[in-house]
């Protein structure tokens, strides 16, 4: 798969997989611009790739600072052929008698609603180029629930459907989208998922990888290469496909 000249966008790009995903990128040749709520631990990465990575600080709940990221990364760029969104937040599991709606509103607004305002603003560039390729990460709980999920379950299924009706909206501009769920992995949003208090270290053991068939957390590599072959012209049919990422975790 050959990304040389190629144009990335990647969002969540300081999380545990986005920050594999970009450095994939950054090594295939492709240009890059990071986009999270705070890149500074991205910084070891200006010097190794001047010229070709740049990274933007951005609340991509934010209307406003969504288009000024994306105009910023499409000044670097030149011009956007693909986006990659790692970004998201965990759960603490809940009772739904028990969750605010405060809760509620922030993980739909970070796990979907950032979507749209992000897809929005990229698409606009990838439209005047009649090229792109979008990749959302969302997530294996929409297919396979846990208890006390319910908003990250939901806020899951809806970029899911978000994707399939972004493939067939776009298809006419030769713009692909895709979604992946990733299963229980390694990274730290995964302590997240334990109720307030809970022992975190006991139910990454016993509860998310007794979980997996293939008996093992996905690691952030495995997501990366999943999005590499979305991402490349070799998947130049597949659009509106979710690629399980999960150790078979939603059979
Ligand atoms: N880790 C898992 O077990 C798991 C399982 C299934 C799906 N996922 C999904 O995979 C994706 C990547 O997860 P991860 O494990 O790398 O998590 P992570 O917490 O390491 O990374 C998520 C990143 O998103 C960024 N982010 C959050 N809110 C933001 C906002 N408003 N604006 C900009 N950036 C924001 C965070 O700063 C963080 O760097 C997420 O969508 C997550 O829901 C993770």
């Amino acid at each position: 798969m050959n990304f040389q000249n190629k144009t990335v966008v990647v969002t969540g790009a300081n999380g545990g997989m986005g920050k594999v995903i970009t450095r994939r990128f950054l090594e295939k040749g492709a240009r890059v611009a990071a986009l999270d709520l705070d890149v500074d631990a991205l910084e070891e990465l200006d010097k190794e790739y001047e010229g070709q990575f740049m990274r933007c600080s951005a609340n991509l709940t934010n209307e406003e600072e969504v288009s000024e990221a994306v105009d910023e990364a499409s000044n670097f760029l030149g011009d956007i052929s693909i986006l990659v969104n790692a970004l998201g937040m965990a759960q603490a599991a809940t009772n739904i008698d028990e969750l605010d709606l405060a809760e509620w509103n922030k993980l739909m607004a970070v796990n979907t609603t950032s979507l749209f305002l992000i897809n929005k603003e990229v698409v606009k560039v990838m439209k005047a180029k009649g090229v792109g390729a979008i990749t959302n990460i969302a997530s294996i709980a929409a297919e396979r629930p846990r208890p006390g999920l319910n908003a990250y379950v939901t806020s899951k299924g809806g970029a899911i459907a978000f994707t399939k009706a972004l493939a067939i909206e776009l298809a006419e501009f030769k713009i692909r989208v895709n979604a992946i769920n990733p299963g229980p992995s390694d990274t730290s949003m995964l302590a997240k998922f334990s109720p307030r208090g809970g022992n975190v270290e006991k139910m990454k053991e016993e509860t998310f990888k007794l979980s997996v068939p293939l008996g093992e957390l996905v690691r952030p590599d495995d997501i990366a290469e999943a999005v590499m072959y979305l991402s490349s012209d070799e998947a130049r049919m597949v659009t509106g496909s979710v690629l399980n990422v999960d150790g078979g975790r939603g059979l």
